[in-house]
């Protein structure tokens, strides 16, 4: 049997960043129907805190940017998100699209049949790594059973703690740079994945992670051929704005 060299990621390997979110507002049902509708198997989302301790689906520490309205999220509750239309931003077609609570988007990430790849954020209003933490895990209990889940975090400390309470997740470690000290990082967590911003990837490096049992996967990748050189190197997947580019 002859080996063949890989030269693109696996169907699997190609997450939804924010969902299709080159087609739909970030980090709303709609992003999630249309990565499902091209093909992708996982979707990449953040979760933040309210003011009330209600976890969100919003990359930003406010609304202003994807939403009609303004206000920092340590200054709003889960009543608010009520009035806030968080698709007219993208597109008119998108009017009255919510910004849903992560319990919401993991109910629909199941119907679709999708994974759900949940970036946990860390933000200055967020008061304690506890009540974050024990937030996600009491969304991730009531998913559908069987759907797959993967953690991601920029805080170290926060995967930490989810690795704890549950120990069968993989956990991905976000960087922008690899640290001189990545092995140890990692081991201290412990994971075995990152997810690195693809400016930082190498050969050199995906071939000692690899080496190492370590799965590297790149975002936020758009188009395929910035990432050729790094698939035959073990590249494991692409975090991505446009699913399609990479499942044709
Ligand atoms: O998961 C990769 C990517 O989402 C990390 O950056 O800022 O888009 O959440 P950001
Ligand atoms: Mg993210």
């Amino acid at each position: 049997m002859t080996s063949s060299v890989k030269n693109g990621p696996a169907r699997d390997e190609v997450q939804a960043h924010r969902g299709a979110s080159a087609v739909a507002p970030e980090n709303t049902l709609s992003a999630f129907r249309a990565a499902a509708q091209q093909g992708a198997k996982w979707v990449e989302l953040d979760v933040a805190l309210l003011a009330d301790g209600t976890l969100v689906v919003i990359h930003d520490d406010s609304v202003d940017r994807t939403s009609s309205g303004t206000g920092a999220l340590g200054a709003l509750n889960r009543a608010d998100m009520d009035h806030l239309d968080a698709g007219s931003w993208f597109g008119g077609t998108f009017a009255g699209e919510r910004i849903p609570t992560l319990e919401e988007a993991l109910k629909v990430l199941g119907e679709l049949g999708l994974g759900a790849n949940v970036e946990i954020k860390q933000h200055k209003h967020h008061k304690s790594l506890d009540q974050l933490i024990g937030a996600v895990r009491a969304a991730l209990q009531t998913r559908p059973q069987g759907m797959p889940i993967m953690i991601s975090s920029f805080d170290a400390q926060a995967l930490a703690a989810m690795h704890r309470l549950e120990p069968g997740l993989e956990m991905a470690m976000l960087w922008s740079k690899v640290p001189a000290d990545w092995q140890a990082q990692l081991a201290a967590i412990p994971a075995t994945t990152i997810h690195l911003d693809y400016r930082a990837l190498s050969i050199g490096f995906l071939e000692e992670a690899v080496e190492g049992g370590i799965k590297v996967r790149a975002w936020t990748v758009n188009e395929p051929s910035i990432l050729a050189s790094f698939w035959p190197a073990g590249l494991a997947g692409v975090i991505t704005d446009n699913p399609a580019a990479f499942l044709s």
